[in-house]
């Protein structure tokens, strides 16, 4: 029953005959415990209907990329960031054609393009569509990019010929997707161990209705709370205020000011294994806060305004000096001189680890990538470009084996 508990999961559908039995699938994945949305293409609606499929999950159905209520209750972006795995049965010849060729036509093809997710595809069609070379080359380049190809099956077809193209029947599919997960389990890594992370801005206040910020979406921070996730980890995130739904399997506490981060942040260190702090926290806050707000100076003449600016509490360095037990990993934001001041501040405030983060010109602050230098006390590594999510997956590799070494 519970074999897939907590399991978000993105049942695609092109269209073909097999559509209909996608129905039994969805049955399948629910009673182990899943929960399932459903995308379809417009030809799927002509082989089952998502009334059907809405039923059978007690959500919307999603099919038409321009739906802008659909879009208002879950966006086609959050959408492909809310699985934990896509599968799409039957995947046609024609939409295995578009993910091949990176088309971006329809929702369902849109989603494929926009999400990390492990997409699976359990193709389904004509023996000689099957067998064609353009299909069987179109398989390879999915293949290699990652897609995980369940089946076809061999046997008798719907148009009346027998050979490969039908498609897996559901309840083995159902299998398959508990066989990915139960194969994820074994490397959990860090199963019983609690990973504590900061992210995002923070909020100064300078009165009731303005305040100091900065660029950071969270990105980072949400990324790394859902790779550590995904390592079997417990996970803490104390996150600033960000547009991000708090990823899955994830406890969050919500957060404005660096004083409100910094309380919250000490007080649950107290449990954790591993502190990683990729939040933006500002250094400074307004030393007054005005009750009322600041209005406009009347006099021309004495235009500007002088706020007088506080230092904050170092979050990072209060956690690695009175926890030193912690494996404390931090974050160096520069726009020059990086590794020379990553170094610094992995000396000056005490950590295991610190990730050197070049930014400004438009880089990683509220990007979809990034590129950091890993440093450690003997040690050193690079990430080239690539997506917060590839990047906090390698990240956090390396941060359980320095882990595991302490
Ligand atoms: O959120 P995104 O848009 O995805 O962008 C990600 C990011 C660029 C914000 C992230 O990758 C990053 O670099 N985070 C660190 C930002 C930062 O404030 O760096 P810093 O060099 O100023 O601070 C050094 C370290 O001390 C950081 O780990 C920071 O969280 C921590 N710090 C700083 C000040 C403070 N008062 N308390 C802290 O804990």
């Amino acid at each position: 029953m519970s074999a897939l508990k907590n399991k978000r999961i993105l049942i695609g559908i092109s269209g073909g005959i097999a559509a209909y039995k996608t129905a039994e699938l969805t049955r399948a994945l629910i009673k182990k415990g899943a929960e399932v949305r459903v995308c379809m293409t417009k030809a799927a609606t002509e082989f089952i209907t998502p009334l059907t499929l809405q039923a059978l999950t007690g959500n919307p159905v999603h099919s038409d990329l321009l739906d802008t209520e659909a879009e208002a209750a879950m966006g086609h972006i959050e959408l492909a960031r809310w699985a934990d795995l896509i599968m799409i049965a039957p995947a046609s010849a024609d939409l295995i054609a578009r993910l091949a060729h990176g088309h971006a036509n329809d929702l369902l093809s849109t989603i494929c393009l926009a999400t990390d997710t492990p997409i699976h595809i359990a193709p389904a069609m004509n023996r000689l569509m099957w067998s064609n070379k353009a299909t069987q080359d179109n398989c390879k380049t999915l293949a290699q990019r990652g897609f995980t190809l369940h089946g076809p099956a061999e046997g008798e077809q719907a148009c009346g010929e027998t050979g490969a193209g039908r498609m897996l029947e559901p309840l083995e599919l159902a299998e398959n997707v508990v066989a990915k997960f139960s194969q994820e389990k074994t490397s959990q890594v860090l199963t019983g161990k609690t990973v504590l992370i900061t992210a995002g801005p923070t909020r100064e206040a300078i009165d009731p209705v303005r305040y100091i910020t900065n660029r950071s979406s969270g990105k980072m921070g949400y990324a790394i709370a859902s790779a550590a996730q995904r390592l079997g980890a417990e996970v803490q995130l104390v996150s600033g205020p960000v547009a991000l739904e708090a990823p899955n399997g994830v406890t969050r506490t919500l957060v404005e000011s660096a004083l409100q981060m910094h309380d919250k942040t000490l007080n649950l260190a107290k449990n954790a294994d591993i502190f990683i702090a990729t939040a933006a926290v500002a250094d400074y806050s307004p030393a007054q806060f005005a009750q009322q707000k600041i209005k406009k100076k009347k006099d021309k003449t004495k235009e500007s305004l002088t706020l007088e600016l506080q230092t904050n509490k170092d979050i990072l360095s209060d956690v690695s000096h009175t926890f030193p037990n912690l494996f404390t990993v931090g974050f160096a934001a520069e726009t020059e001189n990086l590794i020379e001041n990553a170094q610094s501040k992995l000396k000056r405030k005490k950590l295991d680890m610190i990730v050197a983060n070049q930014v400004g010109e438009n880089k990683a602050f509220d990007k979809d990538t990034n590129q950091i230098e890993i440093i450690w006390a003997d040690g050193q590594q690079s990430l080239p470009e690539q997506t917060k999510t590839e990047i906090a997956k390698e990240l956090m590799e390396v941060i359980t084996e320095r882990f595991s070494a302490k």
